[in-house]
């Protein structure tokens, strides 16, 4: 069945490129990204991991461990590693998960009903450290993703668990962040002592809590 928004994310045991992982003790308290790759051995792929393992150091200032997956096999994610190393200049830094029996895959519902063959597509699920699913993406093999969107869109998440704020359409880190519409006028005074500005009684800005 699909995962939705504040499901569990389902844990599991698989073999990857760092050795087996338990999906939950793995994660720990960290925010976690895990995320599909039709298949090893593909260029769009090849591009995404470089970029991700380049990106690294800002999921880690965040708390978020990154782990990629694909249908192909251990052997196979290993001499692709290689690749990846050699055509996008890094060294990848983060675990790729091997699911040839399709076990994890199948959990996230990562392969569509209407597939010809059994890669996934690029499904992508932020998780939060209460292990729930905070964020779904379902990108198509011939678009690969925007990672300053991942890191854009966990700042946001991340703010949110923290304050009563939701961010608006394209906020960045600094930016000014709406009150959340639970928060009374009255709270909003006392919760907020960088100050408010209402706009409509439903459309409130702050400045970022913590920036
Ligand atoms: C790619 O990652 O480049 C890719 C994967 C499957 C189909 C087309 C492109």
């Amino acid at each position: 069945m699909a995962l939705r928004l504040g499901d569990e994310a389902p844990d599991f045991v698989a073999p990857t490129t760092v050795g087996p992982i338990q999906f939950h003790a793995w994660l720990g308290d960290s925010w976690g990204i895990l995320f599909s790759h039709p298949a090893d051995y593909t260029p769009v792929c090849t591009t995404e991991l470089g970029v991700a393992a380049k990106m690294k150091p800002l999921f880690d200032q965040r708390n978020v461990k990154l782990i990629a997956i694909s249908v192909d096999p251990l052997r196979s994610h290993m001499g692709w590693i290689l690749d990846i190393n050699e055509t996008q200049g890094i060294k990848l830094n983060f675990p790729i998960i091997a699911d040839p029996d399709r076990t994890v895959s199948l959990l996230y519902d990562m392969i569509p009903p209407q597939a010809t063959n059994a890669n996934t597509v690029r499904s992508l699920f932020v998780i939060s450290p209460a292990k729930r699913i905070e964020l779904v993406l379902t990108y198509p093999a011939s678009t690969g993703r925007n990672f300053n969107e991942l890191l854009r869109a966990v700042d946001s998440l991340q703010l949110a668990a923290e304050y009563p704020v939701v961010t608006p359409a394209n906020w960045h880190y600094g930016d000014d962040c709406i009150v959340s519409p639970a928060v009374s006028d009255t709270e909003m005074l006392k919760l907020f002592p960088k100050g408010a500005r209402r706009v409509k009684s439903y459309l409130r800005y702050t400045p970022q809590p913590n920036a």
